[in-house]
């Protein structure tokens, strides 16, 4: 069955092994399915529900195409284009914020997490962000929406903002309920410090993550120093209940090569940390080193990423705003 898929990613600037695993590496396979209509979205109205530097958003916006597109994605396949650029999702979003209850947004852990114990010093963007999620995705009638389990609540707000405006207006089917896609096992990469905490570009310490632009001896040496602890490797899947750290770096080595935990268990039970630190660091190197360096050449064509992005505005401005028109007739403007 043909899907139609939306995703996006925050132009916020180093882009980690989380967001390839959780979410652009499945992008790459949906692309890859000639059945699909795939669009992906640099979500940069979102980056600004935190402060931004100017010349640094205009960069992480282009890093963040460049990415896409050296992990795989084709541009003559895909959509790919800057929220920003297309005025639907605005104003999409306000519509959208004028259904949702507040009491649906009170319940946002993200936002609890983001903005921490200073609630009343975050933005309003950042309280109303889902909304603006809801609005990317359900312009564009997606069936399908790839993420990390992060997201997951999110998608779930999507869903019962796209049912309450079908109700409340009397249009059922208008707005597309959305189905999330989130990879089972690997779909929330930890912190290569913390198996606690989620991998993340927030984090002070860069060896708690993999960027997609580090070099091979910078993948080596963090793998080296990722937090394990000081028991053999086990053989059952049950016992990495207890044992966060390991439980993740079996995950990312079974999510890159796309093997199963199971199989990985058979290929690593019984045996010591270094024996999967050596196996991991050259499958990572071998797997993040041609992005990293594809990321790093894009960035140097700006042109060329500046007429990607504005070629897929043009093409998802016909989508959003035909979209948007419909939305506004029912409403009754
Ligand atoms: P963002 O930019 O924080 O993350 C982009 C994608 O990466 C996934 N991800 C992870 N997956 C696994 N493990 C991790 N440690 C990890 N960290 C990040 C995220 O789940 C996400 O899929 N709100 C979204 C962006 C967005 C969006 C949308 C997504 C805006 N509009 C419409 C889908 C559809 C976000 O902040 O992602």
């Amino acid at each position: 069955m043909s899907k139609k898929i939306f995703s996006g990613v925050q132009p916020t600037g180093n882009l980690h092994l989380g967001n390839y695993l959780g979410a652009i590496k499945n992008f790459v396979d949906l692309n890859n399915d000639n059945q699909n209509e795939c669009i992906f979205c640099v979500v940069d109205l979102h980056a600004i529900t935190v402060k931004q530097e100017q010349d640094q958003l205009t960069n992480n916006i282009r890093e963040t195409a460049a990415t896409f597109i050296a992990s795989g994605i084709d541009p003559s396949k895909s959509i790919i284009f800057n929220q920003s650029k297309v005025h639907a999702h605005a104003e999409g979003s306000w519509i959208l914020s004028c259904m949702a209850p507040m009491g649906w947004l009170n319940r946002m852990t993200q936002f609890k997490e983001k903005a921490g114990k200073d609630k009343e010093k975050a933005s309003v963007g950042l309280y109303i962000y889902p909304i603006l999620m809801a609005s990317d995705i359900l312009l564009y009638d997606a069936t399908h929406v790839p993420v990390g389990e992060d997201q997951k609540q999110h998608l779930e707000l999507t869903r019962d903002i796209a049912q309450k405006f079908n109700k409340d207006f009397g249009c059922e089917d208008f707005l597309r309920v959305p189905e999330p896609l989130i990879k089972k096992n690997f779909s929330r990469i930890m912190s290569l410090k913390d198996g606690l905490k989620k991998m993340s570009k927030s984090d002070p310490s860069d060896l708690s993550r993999i960027n997609l632009t580090d070099t091979k001896d910078e993948i080596i040496n963090k793998i080296k120093k990722a937090k394990t602890d000081s028991l053999p490797i086990p053989n059952e899947y049950q016992e990495l209940n207890e044992r966060l750290e390991a439980k993740n770096l079996l995950g990312i080595y079974s999510s890159i090569l796309d093997q199963t935990l199971d199989k990985t268990l058979k290929e690593f039970g019984g045996k010591n940390f270094s024996d999967l630190k050596s196996q991991l660091a050259e499958v990572l190197s071998s797997k993040i080193s041609p992005i990293s360096d594809e990321i790093k050449k894009l960035i140097d064509d700006q042109n060329y990423l500046d007429k990607v992005l504005a070629e897929g505005a043009n093409k998802a401005e016909v989508i959003a705003g035909k979209k948007i028109k419909e939305m506004k007739k029912i409403i009754g403007f």
